[in-house]
């Protein structure tokens, strides 16, 4: 399915764009656009620009959620947050509604223009819609953190999943509530998946060198799925700010936090994930828009106190190298 062990993960928010997928390909590996944030239009633009390599690549989007939010609770966030705005000098924009992150154009555009490989995080995509795109000649993905999910993507009629732990940066791909028990790690997620569902996994979550590679391939999976690996390389759009944090011996730990975008995501321990994660709801995108300005703020004061710094567990492992090392250095342990 994958000619390559090792992915090179869609990153939102800038990290993953044409140019980490390009040297991702160009060595070897498989790159992944992130659909996620952006318009349809320039998603469009991302993919001509990928067109013309020599490898397949994949596409990425968010699956909207119908989820109402409890608006006393975000009221009650927004009035915690407002001293962050003073501090950066920032009005917080008013509570918005849910949107959709340009479902149908973005589904659309990939059913005009169909990609070699799909996937999908936050939610499970229609099963219309999956049959839609392997008509279209896509191989689709769904990103499951649980058993009971892989069934439940197993289900929609998806080629594969990507099994990802809660060890991963950024956004968790949780659908559903958590299980009473939790697999310790990638490789014992993709097991207790790999016994379930007869899908090819791949592997996501906190993997941050060769030996990690290795036991998740061990376990079941045909590939890793990896992001923090590549985000300080110098193809990854992450802000230096965030490249730097990951770099600085300061911080000591992940988190998971629900502080910058209402939903649980894993980022490096910094002031606003201390100070404001015991409160924030579980009201996703709707706290991504309110501190959005916050962060952008931060970002350009160099603060990266008020920044989200998302990173898997395996974030010490992260090197300042071309992608193309990062990726060769995975392959050559195996
Ligand atoms: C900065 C960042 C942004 C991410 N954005 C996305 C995304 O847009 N879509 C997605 O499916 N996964 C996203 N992920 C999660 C990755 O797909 C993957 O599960 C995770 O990076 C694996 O864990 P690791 O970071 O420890 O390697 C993101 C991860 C990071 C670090």
């Amino acid at each position: 399915m994958f000619e390559s062990a090792v992915i090179a993960a869609p990153m939102a928010g800038g990290p993953s764009g044409p140019a980490l997928v390009t040297a991702v390909a160009g060595a070897g590996g498989f790159g992944f656009l992130a659909g996620g944030y952006k318009t349809a239009t320039a998603l469009a633009e991302e993919i001509r620009a990928v067109r013309p390599l020599d490898a397949a690549f994949g596409v990425n989007l968010f699956v909207p959620s119908a989820a109402e939010p409890d608006v006393n609770a975000l009221n009650a966030y927004r009035a915690e947050l407002e001293p962050e705005a003073r501090r950066y000098g920032v009005e917080l924009p008013p509570l918005r509604g849910a949107d959709d992150d340009g479902w149908d154009q973005k589904t659309a555009l990939l059913l005009e223009d169909p990609v070699p490989v799909v996937s999908f995080t936050f939610g499970l995509p229609p099963a219309g819609v999956v049959a839609a795109l392997r008509k279209a000649g896509s191989i689709v993905l769904a990103s499951v953190t649980s058993v009971a999910e892989a069934l439940a993507a197993a289900d929609v009629g998806v080629d594969a999943l990507v099994v990802q732990h809660s060890s991963a940066g950024s956004h968790t791909a949780a659908f559903l509530p958590a299980p009473a028990e939790s697999a310790a790690d990638s490789a014992a997620l993709v097991a207790a998946v790999r016994h379930a569902v007869a899908l090819p996994l791949v592997a996501a979550g906190g993997i941050g060198d060769g030996a990690g590679l290795r036991r998740v391939l061990d376990a079941g999976a045909v590939a890793a799925q990896l992001g923090t690996a590549f985000l300080r390389t110098p193809e990854s759009g992450a802000r230096q700010l965030h490249k730097d944090a990951l770099a600085d011996a300061g911080y000591t730990e992940t988190v998971l936090t629900r502080a910058f975008t209402g939903k649980p995501a894993r980022a490096l321990v910094n002031r606003f994930v201390r100070e404001h994660s015991a409160h924030a709801p579980a009201a996703y995108p709707m706290v991504h828009h309110l501190t959005a300005p916050i962060r952008a703020a931060a970002a350009a004061q160099g603060d990266a106190d008020g920044l989200n710094l998302w990173a898997g567990t395996g974030w010490r492992h992260s090197r300042d190298l071309p992608a193309a090392e990062v990726v060769q250095g995975f392959l050559g342990a195996l």
